[in-house]
């Protein structure tokens, strides 16, 4: 089990040419979660996967007094900006979390029109995207998913499958619990087929029936809007992801809060159940 609390900082001393700047947003709260002013100053290897919950589109109209649903189109304004940094930063992976399979429950003119964005974002971006050598990836059941959009992820994935920078993994009609269950039952189909035996069983081989088989586990999941939970996102590749939980709502992210969360992520010590970089040092 991995023990939160002994956050010893890294011995290399080195600090980040960025460090003034993130330190002062830290100490204006733009970070959540990461309050070690000396383990701000190491410098962690960058993250491989980034996946976000795009939280507080509906709080962000409300605020300006605007229809829910300005907020959701200024949301997608703000996934451009994340692609558009992710790759400027290094990350190989981006995960975007842009509908969940209880998302279904929000009233039919809000489902209907997150829908109609995400067939825009498709028919507008993908081109772009590909120019971009931007690999695109989608997760998620496509039961219950109208054949227009399941066909038109199906062609943005062939589209750009030969890309090898970034991979934007849409993230739709996702919930991390239907993804187990799945992969359970198509175990279990093999174990009833004959093809596989129980005792071969394991995590790996739960893991590889998942739509996310391809997809290293993330090692930095960012939520904005102030909620701290993962809402059913990414339950088991969670395990040893590192958490950064903004205060400011989806459609204000832009590069400088992508910068300032992968600088909280630099500042953490990631142990996975074992002893650490520092374990040699302090015995
Ligand atoms: C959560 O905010 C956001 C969503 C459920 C949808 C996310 C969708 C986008 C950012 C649009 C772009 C995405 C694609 C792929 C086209 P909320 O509505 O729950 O906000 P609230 O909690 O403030 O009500």
């Amino acid at each position: 089990m991995r023990e939160g609390s002994a956050r010893t900082p890294r011995a290399t001393g080195e600090v980040a040419q960025d460090a003034p700047e993130r330190e002062a947003r830290m100490s204006e709260g733009r970070i959540e979660g990461h309050s070690d002013a000396t383990a701000a100053a190491t410098d962690a290897a960058a993250p491989v996967h980034v996946a976000v919950i795009m939280d507080g589109n509906g709080r962000w109209a409300a605020a300006r007094g605007l229809p829910r649903f300005e907020g959701h189109r200024r949301g997608m304004e703000a996934l451009r900006r994340a692609v558009r940094a992710a790759q400027d930063l290094g990350v190989r992976y981006l995960t975007v979390f842009s509908f969940s399979a209880e998302n279904w429950a929000r009233p039919p003119a809000e489902v209907q029109f997150l829908m109609g964005l995400l067939k825009r974002f498709v028919r507008n971006d993908l081109a772009d995207l590909h120019a971009n050598n931007v690999r695109v990836r989608v997760v998620g059941s496509r039961e219950g998913v109208a054949a227009d959009i399941d066909a038109m992820l199906d062609e943005a994935e062939a589209l750009t499958r030969g890309n090898d920078g970034l991979t934007l993994v849409i993230a739709f009609n996702y919930g991390a619990r239907q993804e187990i269950v799945e992969a359970t039952r198509r175990l279990a189909a093999k174990v009833a087929a004959g093809t596989l035996a129980p005792d071969a069983i394991d995590a790996d081989a739960l893991r590889r029936e998942f739509w996310s088989a391809d997809i290293p586990d993330p090692d930095l999941i960012i939520r904005t809007s102030g909620e701290q939970r993962l809402s059913n996102f990414l339950l088991w590749q969670a395990a040893y992801a590192e958490f950064v939980f903004l205060p400011s709502h989806w459609p204000d992210f832009d590069h400088a809060t992508f910068e300032a969360a992968l600088a909280a992520f630099r500042g953490r010590v990631r142990r996975f159940g074992g002893l650490g970089p520092d374990s040699a040092r302090t015995g």
